[in-house]
Protein backbone atom coordinates (compact mmCIF):
# COMPACT_ATOMS: atom_id res chain seq x y z
CA UNK A 1 0.00 0.00 0.00
CA UNK A 2 2.96 2.58 0.40
CA UNK A 3 4.21 2.03 -2.99
CA UNK A 4 0.56 3.07 -4.17
CA UNK A 5 0.80 6.04 -1.32
CA UNK A 6 4.07 6.84 -2.68
CA UNK A 7 3.16 7.05 -6.42
CA UNK A 8 0.07 8.97 -4.95
CA UNK A 9 1.82 11.53 -2.45
CA UNK A 10 2.76 14.61 -5.22
CA UNK A 11 -0.68 15.52 -5.61
CA UNK A 12 -0.94 14.91 -8.98
CA UNK A 13 -3.00 13.03 -11.46
CA UNK A 14 -2.14 9.45 -12.32
CA UNK A 15 -4.47 7.16 -14.13
CA UNK A 16 -5.36 3.52 -13.90
CA UNK A 17 -3.29 2.05 -16.03
CA UNK A 18 -0.24 4.16 -15.31
CA UNK A 19 -0.49 2.83 -11.56
CA UNK A 20 -1.56 -1.05 -12.76
CA UNK A 21 1.74 -0.71 -14.82
CA UNK A 22 4.18 0.34 -11.96
CA UNK A 23 2.77 -2.07 -9.39
CA UNK A 24 2.36 -5.04 -12.16
CA UNK A 25 -1.37 -5.57 -11.42
CA UNK A 26 -5.02 -4.83 -13.09
CA UNK A 27 -6.76 -1.69 -13.24
CA UNK A 28 -9.45 -3.21 -11.38
CA UNK A 29 -7.37 -4.27 -8.98
CA UNK A 30 -5.72 -0.79 -8.76
CA UNK A 31 -9.33 0.56 -8.16
CA UNK A 32 -10.03 -2.20 -5.45
CA UNK A 33 -6.09 -1.11 -3.64
CA UNK A 34 -7.32 2.85 -3.70
CA UNK A 35 -10.87 2.05 -1.95
CA UNK A 36 -9.48 0.12 0.44
CA UNK A 37 -6.69 3.07 0.87
CA UNK A 38 -9.30 5.44 1.20
CA UNK A 39 -11.37 3.49 3.67
CA UNK A 40 -8.63 2.56 5.97
CA UNK A 41 -6.40 5.65 6.04
CA UNK A 42 -9.34 8.40 5.78
CA UNK A 43 -7.50 9.73 2.90
CA UNK A 44 -9.38 11.30 0.22
CA UNK A 45 -8.92 10.21 -3.30
CA UNK A 46 -10.20 12.52 -5.93
CA UNK A 47 -11.44 10.05 -9.38
CA UNK A 48 -12.01 11.98 -12.38
CA UNK A 49 -12.65 10.22 -15.81
CA UNK A 50 -10.31 10.22 -18.23
CA UNK A 51 -7.71 11.85 -15.74
CA UNK A 52 -7.20 8.92 -13.40
CA UNK A 53 -6.67 9.26 -9.32
CA UNK A 54 -5.42 12.04 -7.24
CA UNK A 55 -4.73 12.29 -3.44
CA UNK A 56 -7.32 15.50 -2.51
CA UNK A 57 -3.86 16.98 -0.89
CA UNK A 58 -0.51 15.93 -1.50
CA UNK A 59 1.68 14.20 0.79
CA UNK A 60 5.45 13.94 2.29
CA UNK A 61 5.96 10.73 3.38
CA UNK A 62 8.09 9.84 5.99
CA UNK A 63 11.62 9.27 5.12
CA UNK A 64 14.46 7.94 6.63
CA UNK A 65 17.03 9.54 5.01
CA UNK A 66 16.03 13.22 6.14
CA UNK A 67 15.32 11.99 9.81
CA UNK A 68 18.92 10.82 9.68
CA UNK A 69 20.41 13.92 7.68
CA UNK A 70 18.57 16.35 10.22
CA UNK A 71 21.36 18.24 11.08
CA UNK A 72 20.91 19.08 14.73
CA UNK A 73 20.93 15.30 15.30
CA UNK A 74 21.00 13.40 17.74
CA UNK A 75 21.33 10.80 15.37
CA UNK A 76 19.88 7.66 16.63
CA UNK A 77 19.40 4.62 14.69
CA UNK A 78 15.91 4.67 13.00
CA UNK A 79 13.76 1.77 11.91
CA UNK A 80 11.20 3.04 9.90
CA UNK A 81 7.79 0.15 9.59
CA UNK A 82 5.07 1.01 7.05
CA UNK A 83 2.60 -0.81 9.70
CA UNK A 84 3.22 -2.04 13.07
CA UNK A 85 0.94 -2.92 15.91
CA UNK A 86 2.78 -0.98 18.02
CA UNK A 87 5.87 0.82 17.70
CA UNK A 88 6.08 0.28 21.48
CA UNK A 89 5.95 -3.36 21.22
CA UNK A 90 8.38 -3.42 17.98
CA UNK A 91 10.48 -1.51 20.20
CA UNK A 92 10.34 -4.26 23.33
CA UNK A 93 10.57 -7.09 20.60
CA UNK A 94 13.61 -5.37 19.60
CA UNK A 95 14.67 -4.85 22.67
CA UNK A 96 14.23 -8.71 23.65
CA UNK A 97 16.06 -9.56 20.33
CA UNK A 98 19.21 -8.02 21.42
CA UNK A 99 19.24 -4.75 20.02
CA UNK A 100 21.04 -2.22 22.19
CA UNK A 101 20.04 1.45 22.96
CA UNK A 102 19.25 4.18 22.05
CA UNK A 103 17.39 3.37 19.04
CA UNK A 104 14.11 4.74 17.45
CA UNK A 105 11.04 3.17 15.74
CA UNK A 106 9.09 4.85 13.97
CA UNK A 107 5.45 3.70 11.79
CA UNK A 108 3.16 5.29 8.87
CA UNK A 109 0.48 3.47 10.86
CA UNK A 110 0.11 1.45 13.70
CA UNK A 111 -3.17 -1.50 13.89
CA UNK A 112 -2.68 -1.45 17.56
CA UNK A 113 -1.81 1.63 18.54
CA UNK A 114 -1.30 1.42 22.64
CA UNK A 115 -2.46 4.54 24.77
CA UNK A 116 -2.46 5.00 28.42
CA UNK A 117 -5.00 3.65 30.86
CA UNK A 118 -5.45 0.31 28.37
CA UNK A 119 -6.97 2.73 25.86
CA UNK A 120 -6.38 2.50 21.73
CA UNK A 121 -4.35 4.88 20.14
CA UNK A 122 -5.78 6.26 16.95
CA UNK A 123 -3.49 5.51 14.43
CA UNK A 124 -4.08 6.10 10.57
CA UNK A 125 -1.44 5.51 7.63
CA UNK A 126 0.35 8.55 6.81
CA UNK A 127 -1.26 11.35 9.08
CA UNK A 128 0.30 11.29 12.28
CA UNK A 129 3.61 10.72 13.86
CA UNK A 130 4.40 7.32 15.81
CA UNK A 131 7.38 7.22 17.84
CA UNK A 132 9.19 4.85 20.28
CA UNK A 133 12.61 5.96 21.31
CA UNK A 134 14.28 3.55 23.75
CA UNK A 135 16.70 4.54 26.10
CA UNK A 136 18.86 2.90 28.53
CA UNK A 137 18.60 4.02 31.94
CA UNK A 138 21.67 3.37 34.88
CA UNK A 139 21.49 5.25 37.43
CA UNK A 140 18.52 3.83 39.44
CA UNK A 141 15.56 4.88 40.35
CA UNK A 142 16.83 8.69 39.96
CA UNK A 143 16.81 7.98 36.04
CA UNK A 144 12.52 8.19 36.27
CA UNK A 145 12.55 11.33 38.92
CA UNK A 146 10.08 13.78 36.13
CA UNK A 147 10.87 11.42 32.87
CA UNK A 148 7.68 11.30 31.54
CA UNK A 149 7.10 15.02 32.25
CA UNK A 150 10.73 15.91 30.64
CA UNK A 151 9.11 14.17 27.35
CA UNK A 152 5.81 16.15 27.16
CA UNK A 153 8.08 19.32 27.32
CA UNK A 154 10.08 17.78 24.22
CA UNK A 155 7.10 17.07 22.33
CA UNK A 156 5.59 20.46 23.37
CA UNK A 157 9.41 22.70 22.49
CA UNK A 158 8.67 20.27 18.73
CA UNK A 159 5.01 21.59 18.30
CA UNK A 160 5.94 25.40 18.71
CA UNK A 161 9.14 24.59 16.51
CA UNK A 162 6.45 24.42 13.52
CA UNK A 163 5.05 27.03 14.44
CA UNK A 164 1.78 25.83 16.64
CA UNK A 165 0.88 28.36 19.47
CA UNK A 166 -1.06 28.56 22.21
CA UNK A 167 0.16 25.09 22.83
CA UNK A 168 0.63 23.71 26.73
CA UNK A 169 0.71 21.18 29.39
CA UNK A 170 -1.41 19.05 31.53
CA UNK A 171 0.18 16.64 34.58
CA UNK A 172 1.41 14.80 33.96
CA UNK A 173 2.38 14.24 30.43
CA UNK A 174 -0.57 15.37 28.17
CA UNK A 175 -0.36 18.20 25.26
CA UNK A 176 -3.00 20.23 24.88
CA UNK A 177 -3.88 23.00 22.35
CA UNK A 178 -7.05 25.38 23.00
CA UNK A 179 -7.99 22.44 25.95
CA UNK A 180 -7.79 19.63 22.92
CA UNK A 181 -5.33 16.77 23.17
CA UNK A 182 -2.57 16.95 20.48
CA UNK A 183 -0.24 14.45 21.81
CA UNK A 184 -0.02 11.84 23.97
CA UNK A 185 2.92 9.67 25.85
CA UNK A 186 3.60 6.02 27.18
CA UNK A 187 6.66 5.28 28.74
CA UNK A 188 7.35 1.46 29.32
CA UNK A 189 10.10 0.17 31.50
CA UNK A 190 11.74 -2.86 30.92
CA UNK A 191 14.51 -4.34 33.71
CA UNK A 192 14.99 -3.33 37.15
CA UNK A 193 14.47 0.37 38.17
CA UNK A 194 16.61 0.00 40.93
CA UNK A 195 19.90 -0.64 39.03
CA UNK A 196 19.99 -1.27 34.71
CA UNK A 197 17.10 -0.74 33.13
CA UNK A 198 15.19 0.37 29.89
CA UNK A 199 12.68 2.84 29.05
CA UNK A 200 10.31 2.97 25.72
CA UNK A 201 9.25 6.28 25.24
CA UNK A 202 6.25 6.13 22.85
CA UNK A 203 4.66 9.34 21.81
CA UNK A 204 1.88 10.26 19.51
CA UNK A 205 1.30 13.29 17.95
CA UNK A 206 -1.76 14.03 15.81
CA UNK A 207 -0.65 15.73 12.68
CA UNK A 208 -2.52 15.96 9.55
CA UNK A 209 -5.67 14.06 11.08
CA UNK A 210 -8.72 16.03 10.05
CA UNK A 211 -11.46 13.40 11.33
CA UNK A 212 -11.14 10.33 13.57
CA UNK A 213 -15.00 9.70 14.64
CA UNK A 214 -13.43 6.39 17.02
CA UNK A 215 -11.28 9.38 19.44
CA UNK A 216 -13.20 9.45 23.08
CA UNK A 217 -11.92 12.69 24.15
CA UNK A 218 -11.39 16.43 23.18
CA UNK A 219 -8.29 16.34 20.68
CA UNK A 220 -7.08 18.49 17.56
CA UNK A 221 -4.55 18.12 15.06
CA UNK A 222 -1.31 20.79 14.26
CA UNK A 223 -3.18 20.70 10.81
CA UNK A 224 -6.42 21.78 12.30
CA UNK A 225 -4.71 24.41 14.49
CA UNK A 226 -2.29 25.65 11.93
CA UNK A 227 -4.84 25.58 9.22
CA UNK A 228 -1.88 23.88 6.54
CA UNK A 229 -0.60 20.34 5.95
CA UNK A 230 2.90 19.82 8.80
CA UNK A 231 5.70 17.85 7.61
CA UNK A 232 6.21 15.14 10.01
CA UNK A 233 9.61 14.26 8.96
CA UNK A 234 10.02 18.20 10.50
CA UNK A 235 8.29 17.16 13.19
CA UNK A 236 10.19 13.97 14.39
CA UNK A 237 13.86 15.55 13.67
CA UNK A 238 12.74 18.26 16.33
CA UNK A 239 11.42 15.90 18.87
CA UNK A 240 14.52 14.00 18.13
CA UNK A 241 16.69 17.22 18.81
CA UNK A 242 14.62 18.08 21.69
CA UNK A 243 15.10 15.18 23.36
CA UNK A 244 18.26 14.69 22.96
CA UNK A 245 18.66 18.13 24.49
CA UNK A 246 16.42 17.19 27.59
CA UNK A 247 17.97 13.62 28.39
CA UNK A 248 21.19 15.00 28.93
CA UNK A 249 20.03 17.46 31.38
CA UNK A 250 17.84 15.11 32.80
CA UNK A 251 20.82 12.83 33.32
CA UNK A 252 23.90 15.42 34.08
CA UNK A 253 21.27 17.64 36.70
CA UNK A 254 18.25 15.72 37.62
CA UNK A 255 14.46 16.98 36.89
CA UNK A 256 15.00 19.23 39.32
CA UNK A 257 17.13 21.88 36.45
CA UNK A 258 14.01 21.48 34.18
CA UNK A 259 11.06 21.91 36.71
CA UNK A 260 9.88 25.68 36.84
CA UNK A 261 10.38 25.59 32.52
CA UNK A 262 7.60 22.90 32.70
CA UNK A 263 5.50 24.55 35.46
CA UNK A 264 6.05 27.59 33.62
CA UNK A 265 3.97 25.94 30.62
CA UNK A 266 1.29 23.92 32.66
CA UNK A 267 -1.84 25.07 31.37
CA UNK A 268 -3.65 24.48 34.84
CA UNK A 269 -1.23 25.96 37.29
CA UNK A 270 -2.90 27.75 40.23
CA UNK A 271 -6.35 26.14 38.79
CA UNK A 272 -8.97 24.27 41.19
CA UNK A 273 -8.94 20.76 39.78
CA UNK A 274 -9.96 17.59 40.86
CA UNK A 275 -7.30 14.41 40.84
CA UNK A 276 -9.25 10.62 40.12
CA UNK A 277 -7.00 7.82 41.36
CA UNK A 278 -8.76 4.95 40.75
CA UNK A 279 -12.09 5.18 42.71
CA UNK A 280 -11.38 8.39 44.69
CA UNK A 281 -11.05 11.88 44.37
CA UNK A 282 -9.38 14.74 45.93
CA UNK A 283 -10.30 18.58 44.67
CA UNK A 284 -7.70 21.39 45.76
CA UNK A 285 -5.77 23.93 43.48
CA UNK A 286 -2.74 23.63 41.67
CA UNK A 287 0.24 24.72 43.26
CA UNK A 288 2.68 23.22 40.58
CA UNK A 289 5.29 19.68 40.98
CA UNK A 290 8.15 18.92 43.05
CA UNK A 291 11.66 18.15 42.30
CA UNK A 292 10.34 14.33 40.98
CA UNK A 293 7.91 15.65 39.04
CA UNK A 294 5.05 14.99 41.70
CA UNK A 295 1.85 17.10 41.43
CA UNK A 296 1.18 19.75 44.73
CA UNK A 297 -1.87 19.89 45.01
CA UNK A 298 -3.34 22.47 48.12
CA UNK A 299 -6.46 20.62 49.20
CA UNK A 300 -8.28 22.11 52.33
CA UNK A 301 -5.39 24.36 52.88
CA UNK A 302 -2.71 21.57 53.39
CA UNK A 303 -0.20 20.93 50.38
CA UNK A 304 -1.08 16.72 49.09
CA UNK A 305 1.41 15.61 46.64
CA UNK A 306 0.64 13.31 44.10
CA UNK A 307 2.59 10.87 41.94
CA UNK A 308 1.93 9.52 37.98
CA UNK A 309 0.56 6.48 37.00
CA UNK A 310 -3.31 6.03 36.82
CA UNK A 311 -3.78 9.62 38.36
CA UNK A 312 -6.40 12.03 36.06
CA UNK A 313 -6.64 16.00 36.38
CA UNK A 314 -10.03 17.13 35.20
CA UNK A 315 -10.82 21.12 35.44
CA UNK A 316 -13.53 21.14 38.04
CA UNK A 317 -15.10 24.15 36.09
CA UNK A 318 -14.75 26.58 33.39
CA UNK A 319 -13.89 29.45 35.60
C1 LIG B 1 -1.92 8.44 25.80
O1 LIG B 1 -2.88 7.69 25.96
O2 LIG B 1 -1.99 9.64 26.01
C2 LIG B 1 -0.61 7.87 25.31
C3 LIG B 1 -0.62 7.62 23.85
C4 LIG B 1 0.72 7.13 23.31
C5 LIG B 1 0.64 6.77 21.84
C6 LIG B 1 2.00 6.44 21.27
S1 LIG B 1 1.95 6.30 19.51
C7 LIG B 1 3.57 5.67 19.51
C8 LIG B 1 3.68 4.72 20.68
N1 LIG B 1 3.21 3.41 20.31
C9 LIG B 1 2.10 3.08 20.94
O3 LIG B 1 1.48 2.01 20.79
N2 LIG B 1 1.73 4.05 21.78
C10 LIG B 1 2.65 5.16 21.75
Amino acid sequence: MLTLLRLLADGRFHSGEAIGLTLGISRSAVWKQLQLMEAESGLVINKVRGRGYQLATPLALLSLEEIRDAPAGPHWPVFLHESVDSTNAEALRRLDAGSSAPFLIIAERQTGGRGRRGRIWVSPLAQNVYYSLVVRLDRGSRSFEGLSLLVGLAVLNAIRSAGIDGAGLKWPNDVLVGGRKVAGILLELVGDPADICHVVIGVGINVNMRIASSIDQPWTSLLIESGHSVDRNVIISSLNKELGILLGRHASEGFEALRSEWESNHLWQGRKVVLTAGVGKVEGTVLGIDERGALRLSVAGSEQVHSGGELSLRLQDDS
